[in-house]
């Protein structure tokens, strides 16, 4: 047996074993006794009676034990121009200051911090500074709109928001301030203050509310703070995560066991070792900035690189490589659509010429499924092992990857590899059996997940368990759909839910849906994700119009202007990455006799593919007329 299946069948037959052991490469205030804590099922816990802090692995730990001087995190900016680095002791100096900041402003142990900041330094360091103090942090991609900061905000209730005056973005700069304060405006719950790092590409006017970050930490203005120490199994932050429905789910992460899980996986998953250099292109808005730009590669000793631009653009297809080869980069981490992006914008990969890529090992994908033909393209350009690995936000470390630090297995594309050690992933039919390989059903995993998943949502306990524990009782329901092959290959094929990814980014279909749902014109609405190039899908709309004079009769203008305001009002209401493809207004809504909205069998009939078309459906010759507009391979009833 090779390394990878010694690995994966201990971590199944001894799973404490396993743990403990895994438990041993971090450090701990009081070590664990006990791996798994199984007494309140189907809700698990890792680790129950150790304390730890994640901070104190992420830098305390290694200034102490000799990386000091190490640099434990580059800012490369190409969209600014700017560019900075920071050593492990001097990113301790800079968290310890800022986590005295917070504790002046009143935020304790178990107080939840809002985060709306770009991708600058102060990201990295607030996040650090909120687990330092025991505060839970809960980062909101920038991209979002005031009124999904809004929903956060009243969902975290926060005593602090940090933000910054604005973001730059490939085209323009972005005033966030103005932002935070809409939807502190809009929210119900009121922070009690907000620490402002004002950039020099726009500078923000300020209120009562608001503490100017330079100011606040500047050397001798504040007390910095130590370590508190904190029970493995308390929250770290509060991820929020887009479901089915507008309102977002806040995944929960504890300290103990994800930063048992990160460490484990830098070295088995990624084959990273102390000293190495990793780049996530990846935003801390999302999962994989949460884990694998802040607190994995600190946690692993490593050097992070803090990457504000885009794989396009800023300025050109040629960006990844310049830092590849700048900083003598390890392995890179990024979305499919990123490379999908460059191959569209060189197709020969001829920007590469002149960059000096002798450091570079292997390329990691994520976010979305990585199709073979980015795959192939990646492979030949870079000639280095191209890795899929697959997971989510609820999971916090993949649940599926080649384990490049154990052994490299032969690569499929189209797959992401086989399951990481800890994970029991099934294939279950409609009737919650076993399915043999090589037959799609829903992708599964059997309960208790391993350390550093979600152990519940911010405090709904009940929708935890409706959203992912109810369908198949003993399994956690991922969304997804796909198969596993004779080999033990998973092939994850996609969401099985109305869940839209666009660009690496989960966005929600009734999120969307209810910003169309307010224009007085709409009478009724349904968003389907459609396959898109370079995204992987996009939204797209079908609007059913009022009745009377004043919509039913609107002129190829009238139309234009109407899809111009919907458009408009998608990116005011969930934000410009939410950008809408194309808006149809039809008749009717395909709908089941329940009311329940075809939205698969539409996405199906867009996409080209043979539509499934319910027994239960209302009205069948309302997907008869949606066919022009939606296009039609064909339908079957099932
Ligand atoms: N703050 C504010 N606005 C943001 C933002 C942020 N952090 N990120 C994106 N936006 C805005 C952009 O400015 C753009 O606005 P515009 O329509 O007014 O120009 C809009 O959101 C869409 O941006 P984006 O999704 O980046 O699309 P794009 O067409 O500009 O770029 C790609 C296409 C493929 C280059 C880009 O989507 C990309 O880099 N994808 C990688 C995704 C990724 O890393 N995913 C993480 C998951 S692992
Ligand atoms: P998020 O929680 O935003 O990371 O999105 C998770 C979802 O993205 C998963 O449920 C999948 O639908 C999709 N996804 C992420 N990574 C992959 C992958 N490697 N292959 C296929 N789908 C993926």
């Amino acid at each position: 047996m090779g390394a990878y299946s010694d690995e994966y069948q201990r971590s199944m037959a001894d799973p404490e074993g396993f743990w403990l052991d895994a438990a041993s490469a971090v450090h701990w205030f009081k070590k664990p006794t006990q791996a798994l804590d199984d007494t309140n099922p189907p809700f698990y816990r890792w680790y129950p009676g150790a304390q730890t802090n994640i901070c104190y692995n992420a830098l305390d730990r290694h200034v102490i034990e000799g990386r000091a001087d190490q640099t434990a995190l580059i800012y490369d900016s190409p969209v600014t121009e700017g560019r900075c680095s920071y050593s492990y002791a001097e990113l301790l100096d800079l968290v310890g200051r800022a986590a005295g900041v917070l504790k002046a402003l009143g935020v304790g142990k178990g107080d939840r911090v809002v985060v709306y900041l770009p991708m600058i330094p102060e990201a990295v360091i607030t996040m650090l500074a909120c687990a330092r103090i025991g505060a839970v942090h809960s980062v909101v991609f920038g991209g979002f709109a005031p009124a999904e900061l809004a929903a956060r905000i009243d969902d975290a209730r926060p005593k602090v928001v940090v933000t910054a005056s604005c973001g730059v973005e490939r085209t323009r700069v972005i005033p966030y301030k103005p932002m935070v304060d809409e939807a502190i405006e809009r929210a119900e719950h009121k922070p009690d203050r907000v620490l402002l790092v004002q950039r020099p590409q726009l500078q923000a006017e300020t209120g009562e509310r608001d503490i100017d970050w330079a100011t606040a930490m500047k050397p001798g203005a504040v007390e910095p703070a130590g370590c508190e120490t904190v029970a493995a199994t308390d929250p770290l932050y509060v991820l929020y995560t887009s479901g089915t429905t507008g309102k977002p789910k806040g995944i929960v992460r504890d300290h103990g066991g994800y930063q048992v899980a990160l460490q484990w996986s830098m070295t088995n998953v990624y084959g990273m070792e102390p000293g190495d250099v990793w780049f996530t292109a990846s935003d801390v808005g999302w999962v994989v900035g949460h884990s694998y730009i802040v607190y994995g590669p600190l946690i692993a000793g490593c050097t992070t690189i803090v990457f504000e631009g885009k794989p396009v653009g800023t300025p050109d297809a040629s960006t990844f490589w310049r830092v590849i080869a700048e900083y003598s980069v390890k392995a890179l981490f990024t979305a499919p659509t990123a490379f999908r992006a460059i191959k569209k914008e060189d197709p020969d990969a001829a920007l590469m010429a002149g960059h000096d890529l002798s450091s570079f090992r292997t390329l990691f994908m994520a976010g979305e499924r990585l199709d073979p033909d980015t795959w192939q393209w990646a492979t030949d350009k870079l000639r280095v092992p191209v890795v899929d690995n697959w997971w989510q936000t609820e999971t916090g470390w993949p649940i599926a990857s080649n384990q490049m630090g154990l052994e490299q297995l032969p690569i499929k594309p189209g797959s992401a590899a086989v399951p990481t050690p800890g994970y029991d992933v099934q294939i279950l039919d409609s009737m919650g059996e076993q399915v043999p390989p090589g037959t799609e059903g829903a992708v599964c995993i059997k309960l208790p997940l391993p350390p550093g998943t979600l152990p519940t949502l911010w405090q709904d306990d009940a929708r935890y368990e409706s959203s992912y524990l109810s369908a198949y009782p003993g399994y956690y329901l991922t969304g997804d759909g796909g198969y596993i092959d004779d080999d033990g290959y998973l092939f994850v094929l996609g969401r099985t839910d109305d869940v839209l990814n666009v660009a690496g980014h989960r966005l929600s279909t009734g999120g969307i849906e209810a910003a169309l749902a307010g224009h007085p014109a709409v009478a009724e609405c349904a968003v389907i994700g459609v396959a898109d190039p370079l995204k992987g899908q996009v939204p797209r709309a079908l609007v059913v119009l009022k009745a009377g004079d004043k919509w039913a009769n609107l002129d190829d203008a009238g139309l234009a202007q109407l899809r111009t305001e919907l458009g408009q009002r998608v990116r005011e209401e969930v934000g410009a990455i939410a950008t809408l493809q194309q808006v149809d207004v039809v008749a009717a809504l395909p709908k089941t006799r329940s009311g329940k909205i075809l939205r698969k069998t539409m996405r199906q009939m867009a996409d080209g593919q043979d539509a499934q078309v319910p027994s239960t459906i209302e009205d069948p010759s309302v997907l008869d007329a949606l066919a022009k507009s939606l296009g039609r391979q064909g339908t079957s009833q099932g």
